[in-house]
């Protein structure tokens, strides 16, 4: 597969590797950098043709086409941007951008030079933002004065320069205008990112070169760092390098959607994730295909955005998430009618386990029962889609994922690690997932503390990368996900760490503990159950549950505030003080009846109290 891209040098071995460490080294020995992957080797034959199709979030503003040769004029001119603000290869840029194709021009102008970009989602607070420009010790920052998003105007530059508030590290701000909302500019770190340009176009210019030369990269060179979370309070940076990430969601982009050349792939994810970076980035431009960029939400002016843009643009393949699914079935068929949808040959979803119901609605009134549906299970670890049906190749089956990509080796453990072997009553394996060996798009580390890594993914289980998700397996050999397994929540497919929230909350005065788990929603998928103690007795206020939501937006973000706070006296505990959240959960999900085994709880009375008032 590594053959079908552009490397200056090729490998001297495909892969070494041991999951002890763990280390694991694709293509050693071989040099390249991906934008010439992405951008340059398709100049002379798609020169002309659409990279990126930018819809914005006013329909009533103009699109932007950003043909390939304008994309590699733009790619070129920001790394020389980035070159004269002093980035240098290695150096950690933080990007923190609305969905604008300068947000793309950033991301490849980093790899162009070797740096290592770590872009934070716009839903992220101030205080997130600190921690990750700490943890990845960034010295650059690419932002937007704001992003537009539905109705609402985000001040992205407003909350850098408070998370830049006490910060010694960063030295230079570019700031792209994009909602003109007014904004401080400091002297000597904060430039515009229209003045920059211009000048390093005229450099450019001046030294007559079209194309700025790509910095020479080693495979596993870092390529970016993206923060995920995981059961504990602090979010990871995930760690992904050049040469196996490229091979990786190059081959996945192509395999997965059928992607024929010529076709309009529409991403609906955010940059920001994972999903973004993989295939609205990296995997379709390394494959030379047109891929749609979407700054706004899929129910803003109205619930048929979506449907606008894939007649539009004349959409092929539309990969989306099931939380979008279940929000836009809510508005009823009337948004999809007269929208033409003909063009789509492919549909697929990620992030959650897509419900069964949501799954046909898909199938029949976007699908129109002609475009196969590929349910692609991934993770930010896994860089691309690790289980997925291919598009009409391999069949599909409503909540399956199915088959693991040829290549990947999943396995199902029980809790001591053992492979499972012994199906249930109805033919089927359960148990934790874990991968065998790897493939090239494996985290790599967890950025500036690989012990870390070590431990999250592969110390549960020996020789094993473990996921964190349950699944079941079939007679056939397809693959169920069922779900995370431990205290990470899935929120509208956004990833949210239990203890993170709790952290959170208990920040907030008055707070004495928190405990945190899920429940099920009709549209995220999962909502946030925060069981609360205050020091004194607040439990009718509401105003205290408002007060404790804007504590969560400002520690974590707007996307962490829970759904439900319910105010408590105690909370359920063993007599070592852990607490049963396995009880909480049922609580939460709604169940009045049998909670399971309470004997070894503290004071098994607390359990009757917070059943009573649940929410
Ligand atoms: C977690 C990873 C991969 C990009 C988006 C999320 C869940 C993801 C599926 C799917 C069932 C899925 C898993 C996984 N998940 N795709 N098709 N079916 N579950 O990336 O934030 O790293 O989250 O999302 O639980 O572990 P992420």
């Amino acid at each position: 597969m590594a053959e079908n891209f552009y490397w200056r040098k090729k490998w001297d071995r495909v892969l070494e590797w041991n999951f002890r460490e763990p280390k694991v080294e694709w293509f050693k020995g071989a040099k390249l950098n991906i934008t010439e992957n992405c951008i340059d080797r398709h100049l002379e034959e798609l020169g002309e043709k659409p990279a990126i199709i930018w819809e914005p979030n006013n329909p009533e503003e103009r699109t932007r086409v950003v043909t390939y040769s304008r994309l590699n004029k733009r790619v070129c001119q920001f790394a020389q941007v980035l070159i004269n603000n002093g980035v240098k290869k290695g150096d950690r840029v933080c990007i923190y951008m609305g969905m604008v194709p300068e947000l793309a021009y950033a991301v490849l102008g980093c790899a162009r030079i070797g740096a290592i970009h770590s872009v934070i989602f716009g839903g992220f607070s101030a205080q997130s933002i600190a921690d990750r420009l700490y943890d990845a010790q960034a010295e650059y920052i690419v932002t937007c004065d704001g992003a537009y998003r539905g109705g609402k105007d985000i001040p992205l530059k407003s909350i850098i320069d408070d998370a830049l508030i006490g910060n010694r590290l960063v030295k230079k701000v570019i700031v792209y205008t994009r909602t003109r909302t007014p904004v401080s500019m400091l002297k000597g770190r904060d430039v515009w990112w229209e003045d920059e340009m211009d000048y390093a176009l005229s450099q450019i210019e001046r030294n007559n070169i079209v194309t700025l030369p790509a910095v020479e990269m080693d495979a596993d060179d870092p390529l970016f760092i993206l923060y995920t979370s995981g059961s504990t309070g602090k979010p990871k940076g995930v760690v992904h390098t050049c040469g196996g990430y490229m091979v990786w969601t190059g081959y996945t982009f192509v395999n997965v959607f059928q992607y024929k050349p010529g076709e309009v792939h529409f991403c609906t994810a955010d940059i920001g994730w994972i999903t973004g970076h993989s295939y609205i980035v990296y995997g379709p431009l390394s494959m030379g295909a047109t891929s749609v960029m979407f700054e706004g939400i899929p129910t803003w002016p109205d619930a048929g955005r979506f449907w606008d843009i894939v007649n539009k643009y004349k959409v092929n393949i539309l990969y989306t998430a099931p939380t979008a699914i279940r929000s836009l079935m809510s508005y009823g068929l009337d948004p999809l009618r007269d929208k033409d949808l003909s063009s789509l040959k492919v549909l697929g979803t990620v992030g959650e386990p897509i419900n069964e119901e949501a799954w046909h609605w898909y199938d029949r009134e976007v699908g129109k029962g002609s475009s196969p549906i590929v349910d692609t299970w991934w993770q930010t670890e896994t860089g691309g889609v690790l289980i997925s049906n291919l598009a009409g190749v391999t069949p599909a089956k409503p909540s399956w994922a199915t088959l693991p990509m040829p290549g990947v080796q999943p396995v199902l453990v029980d809790e001591r690690g053992e492979e499972v072997t012994e199906p249930d009553e109805e033919g089927m394996l359960k148990g934790n997932l874990c991968i065998k060996a790897p493939w090239p798009g494996i985290i790599r580390t967890t950025y500036g503390d690989h012990e870390r890594c070590r431990k999250n993914y592969f110390a549960t289980y020996e020789n094993y990368y473990f996921t964190g998700d349950g699944a079941l397996k079939d007679a056939q050999g397809n693959f169920r996900i069922t779900g995370r397994v431990d205290d990470v929540l899935n929120v509208s497919g956004h990833r949210i760490g239990t203890a993170e929230v709790e952290n959170a909350i208990n920040m907030h005065t008055n707070v004495v503990e928190s405990a945190v788990v899920g429940f099920p929603h009709q549209i995220k998928g999962q909502g946030i159950y925060a069981f609360v103690i205050t020091e004194k007795n607040t439990h009718e206020d509401d105003r205290a549950k408002n007060d404790i939501l804007e504590t969560v937006a400002r520690i974590i973000g707007p996307i962490a505030k829970p759904d439900k706070i319910q105010f408590v006296s105690g909370l359920p505990k063993t007599r070592s003080g852990k607490i049963m959240r396995r009880i909480l959960r049922k609580i939460a999900e709604g169940e009045t009846g049998n909670l399971g085994d309470t004997s070894t709880l503290l004071d098994p009375g607390i359990v009757d109290e917070i059943k009573n008032k649940a929410l």
